[in-house]
């Protein structure tokens, strides 16, 4: 005997924008930012939680969309690498790994990023033994490390100084609103 889907509608806050998706309750969060918002920062690594290549943010906290059902993302505001900046306005941990050359392949960087966006929001003045914990779960099969401590380095930096330009500013709010 087949087993009935029963769609189900959701809104989601994603990008500081509203929207609709018809969706399974099971059905991978990461899978609903890519194929019905095409939202393609986030990767599909290992599906299993362990590559960290589909990281997001999710109220500020770095999580990974592979294993979040959508079922269970309710009202949380849902920030992935499109929703960090664009060309024309990077987010300083953008910026930093991009002048520190910290990708190779790229197909970890979206994770890196997170991972870094959500550390130095809890933790604007990391040491290394933080960063490195923090980037730990995040895999690279390319060899990229040196770089990415590098450009974690800097956006340590980079944040601070956004921080001294606009005093009552955090990390997360320099994450630009989407218009609707
Ligand atoms: Fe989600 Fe690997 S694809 S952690």
């Amino acid at each position: 005997m087949t087993t009935m889907f029963v769609p189900s509608f959701f809104t989601l806050k994603v990008n500081g924008r509203n929207v609709v998706v018809e969706a399974d309750p099971k059905t991978p969060l990461l899978y609903i930012l890519r194929n019905d918002l095409a939202l393609n920062g986030p990767k599909y690594g290992c599906g299993l939680g362990e590559c960290g290549a589909c990281g997001i943010l999710m109220d500020g906290r770095a999580v990974r969309a592979c294993t979040v059902p959508i079922g269970a993302v309710s009202s949380r505001a849902i920030t992935t690498l499109e929703g960090l900046g664009d060309q024309g306005r990077l987010h300083p941990v953008q910026r930093a790994f991009i002048e520190e050359s910290g990708a190779q392949c790229g197909y970890c960087l979206n994770g890196m990023i997170i991972s870094a966006v959500a550390l130095l929001a809890r933790n604007p003045d990391p040491q290394e033994a933080d960063i490195r914990e923090a980037l730990r779960h995040n895999l690279c099969r390319c060899g990229t490390h040196v770089e990415i401590l590098s450009a974690v380095r800097k956006a340590v930096v980079l944040c601070k100084a956004a921080a001294i330009a606009a005093p009552s500013a955090s990390v997360h709010s320099a994450i630009p609103e989407v218009q609707a």
